[in-house]
């Protein structure tokens, strides 16, 4: 939600709260993929640029592929029209998600070597993985690996933002916990795991 209407719910909460607790409700019978589909479309519609660049986010974090969402994009094309189409593209494009490459669409998720753990430091680092990059974290004998695109708005967060145990996206200071993943200043979603094991002493993440 933006800070605009984070504001107008704190000082009018009596008469928006039913209103988003009836946006809520509407969408009881969908499940969250589908649910959050429908929040791109409604956001190109309206073509809001931070609200498209949200939902999207959560349409990929809710198990949408990129060529779903390219569908669903474009089954709308008779009631959106043919500009508004180019104008999500434009914003997907300059967003730059890996997983809108052209080489990616299409494409399973497959296992990625990323380091033998002989040679993982204790704490936070970040790797660079095929189109993808993550932030690994290492506490003694336990593992965690994030996207390191913010949940917010995809902005793929670099090493520097690393701080001990905890992460600041630059482009909103969102913070995150690197133990838990929970953003614990600003914003109000964790980052995403990447499915991940060990084998032969080597950590490898399913991306
Ligand atoms: S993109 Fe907004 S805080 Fe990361």
């Amino acid at each position: 939600m933006s800070e605009e209407l984070d504001y107008l719910l704190s000082v009018r909460k009596e008469a928006l709260g039913p209103y988003f607790e009836f946006l809520k409700k509407a969408g009881n019978h969908l499940d969250a993929k589908t649910r959050s589909l429908l929040s791109v479309i409604t956001k190109v519609d309206a073509q809001t640029e931070a609200g498209f660049k949200q939902y999207l986010t959560r349409a990929l974090r809710e198990g949408n592929s990129a060529d779903e969402i390219l569908d669903a994009l474009l089954v709308c094309i008779p009631t959106l029209g043919f500009s508004k189409i180019i104008w999500a593209v434009h914003t997907i494009l300059e967003m730059d998600i890996p997983d809108f490459h052209v080489e990616q669409l299409g494409k399973a998720k497959e296992w990625h070597d990323v380091i033998n753990l002989n040679e993982l430091k204790e704490g936070a680092s970040r790797f660079e993985v095929g189109a993808h990059a993550c932030f690994v974290f290492k506490q003694g004998d336990g593992i965690k690996v994030y996207d390191s695109r913010c949940p917010h708005q995809v902005t793929n967060i670099p090493e520097l933002a690393i701080e001990q145990t905890s992460l600041t996206c630059p482009k909103h200071q969102w913070k995150f916990d690197l133990g838990s993943g929970e953003c614990v200043e600003k914003g109000n979603r964790m980052l995403s795991c990447f499915e991940h094991k060990i084998e032969n002493n080597h950590l490898y993440v399913l991306i």
